[in-house]
């Protein structure tokens, strides 16, 4: 079986963002994109995105956002089933994408309505039911990292928490850890760790840190990764959390777990706010070499990046707001 055959592929995805860092209502819908503007949104710093494939029922929720309200309050407003969430995808263990989850999972009420069980009831029939009632979040091990920040004079910043494993667990997650590429569903696949082997380096930092146990070792984030869904006759679709490990690393790594060159569209944060002009000009030069059909710079991009985007990759180039379903 080839690499392509295994990694399978779906006829079509739409992808609704709902949390980003802008929202705007004078936008313009195309046959790529539809925008909900009945309403207002809410925007936060962090990202979520709902995931269908093959215009199924059954979805996949990338990241969480941060607060209580903007997920769920966006949810309801456009008026988006709550039900079908069967997955859920965790970028990286930073507040701005996992801070929410709890509330999501319990807000959504994503689990299945209570049974009642007659008598005589099998134990594996309960058991069954028990395993089936759990929401699956796959991550990377290292999200689960108590972090820190080392300023100049050595100090240390911290302790920013980890996600609060046992509370979603007891909000009914099953939490699936991972480093290698994860398949969500034939066609969709989590990347696990992406090897760095480009010229980016903004999307880390020689001061993070992370504990472990009395030690304070380097924060590499190897927890960051991405959502890869190859449509077919189109190419691969590249749903980016932060893109810590860099946008090009992201790409090349989609492209050979997948076996397909063709990108179609890369979609999500891709870290470049605090780069220098020399790492967004090799950036750019990359997207032009691979010509994706839509580029998404949002969330973490930067506004110098992303107008950098807009000047020298007007045609694919698409504002990313809240509220945008891409129809791929
Ligand atoms: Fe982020
Ligand atoms: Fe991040």
């Amino acid at each position: 079986m080839s690499k392509t055959d295994n990694f399978g592929f779906v006829k079509s995805a739409a992808l609704t963002v709902l949390v980003d860092n802008k929202a705007d209502l004078i936008v313009e819908s195309s046959d790529q994109v539809k925008y909900f503007t009945d309403k207002p949104l809410l925007a936060e710093h962090g990202l979520s995105v709902l995931i269908q494939l093959d215009e199924s029922d059954q979805k996949i929720l990338w990241d969480a956002g941060v607060s209580k309200i903007a997920l769920i309050e966006n949810m309801r407003r456009m008026k988006l089933d709550n039900k079908n969430i069967k997955k859920i995808a965790l970028s990286h263990g930073h507040s701005d994408h996992f801070a929410a989850m709890t509330d999501v999972l319990i807000g959504l009420d994503l689990l299945p309505e209570e049974k009642e069980w007659k008598a005589g009831v099998k134990e594996k029939d309960i058991e069954e039911w028990l395993v089936d009632s759990q929401i699956p979040i796959i991550a990377h091990p290292a999200a689960f990292r108590e972090r820190w920040w080392e300023k100049d004079d050595g100090t240390m910043i911290g302790p920013f928490l980890p996600p609060p494993l046992e509370q979603w667990q007891a909000a009914g997650a099953e939490i699936v850890l991972t480093d290698e590429p994860y398949q969500l569903a034939p066609g969709c696949w989590t990347t696990g760790y992406i090897p760095r082997k480009s010229f980016e380096t903004s999307g880390r930092s020689v001061r993070a840190r992370y504990r472990n146990g009395s030690e304070m070792l380097l924060d590499d984030l190897e927890d960051d990764q991405a959502v890869v869904i190859n449509v077919k006759s189109k190419g691969l679709v590249v749903l980016s959390g932060c893109a810590h490990s860099g946008i090009v690393n992201t790409i090349e790594y989609a492209r050979n777990i997948s076996g397909v060159a063709r990108v179609h569209a890369v979609i999500g944060g891709y870290h470049l706010a605090l780069a220098e002009e020399n790492e967004i000009n090799q950036t750019i030069a990359y997207f032009k070499e691979i010509q994706p059909h839509l580029v998404v710079p949002s969330h973490c991009t930067g506004f110098k990046a992303i107008s950098r985007f807009e000047q020298e990759m007007p045609d694919p180039f698409i504002e990313g707001v809240v509220g945008a379903t891409y129809l791929l």
